[in-house]
């Protein structure tokens, strides 16, 4: 038998054997996208929700994100431009074109969208799935395409959902009455 034993299991725990007897565990703290999010650099608000890690690029500490904001699934920042490359190479020069992102406070990512360099979301936005964001989004308004453009407010958006919710809610109680009296 080994004097000193290290296994390490499937979640994530630790444990340590002397002479087989288990003298000392622990496990890790796994860390949350945000706070992955926040030690890369970028600056992110208080009740923020990252579906999956978003790709932040070569300079995280370029992006600054308020409060209640949720990032859908394989979402990309860009904070360079670097087509630069290719005119650095022809004129020997070292040439880099950088700009911030800025999402403001409570504001929903969709899934697979590109954030472009110097693009400001403002509050309570929307970003429609695959969406290329190029240029500034006010506050209050849903934006979506490449390039991504205005669809909607964010107000006419809600009231929209909050209607067909009604309606689907009146059917579904109907169904559950006739259900319940047999006629369904
Ligand atoms: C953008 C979004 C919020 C708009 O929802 P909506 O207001 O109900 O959209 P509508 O169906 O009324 O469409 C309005 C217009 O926007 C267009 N549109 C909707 N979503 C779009 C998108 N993602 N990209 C491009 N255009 C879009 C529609 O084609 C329509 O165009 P038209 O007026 O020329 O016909 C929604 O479509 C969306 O993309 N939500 C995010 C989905 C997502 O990321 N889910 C992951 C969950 S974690």
């Amino acid at each position: 038998m080994k004097l000193f034993k290290k296994i390490k299991f499937e979640n994530g725990e630790r444990k340590f054997f002397i002479l087989g007897i288990p003298i000392f565990s622990y496990k890790k703290k796994e860390l949350s996208y945000v706070e992955k999010a926040r030690l890369q650099g970028v600056k992110v608000g208080e009740n923020c929700v990252f579906v999956t890690m978003p790709s932040f690029g070569t300079e995280p500490y370029f992006i600054t994100i308020g409060d209640n904001v949720k990032i859908s699934f394989d979402v990309t920042f860009l904070t360079h431009d670097g087509g630069i490359w290719v005119g650095n190479n022809l004129e020997k020069t070292d040439y880099s074109k950088l700009g911030e992102i800025k999402i403001g406070n409570n504001c929903f990512i969709g899934c697979r969208t590109i954030i472009m360099p110097n693009v400001t979301i403002g509050n309570n936005c929307v970003i429609g799935a695959g969406s290329i964001v190029t240029k500034n989004v006010p506050d209050g308004e849903v934006w979506a395409g490449n390039p991504a453009h205005f669809i909607k407010t964010t107000s006419e958006y809600h009231k929209q959902i909050e209607k067909i919710n009604t309606e689907e809610k009146q059917q579904n109680m109907k169904n559950f009455v006739e259900t319940l009296r047999g006629t369904n």
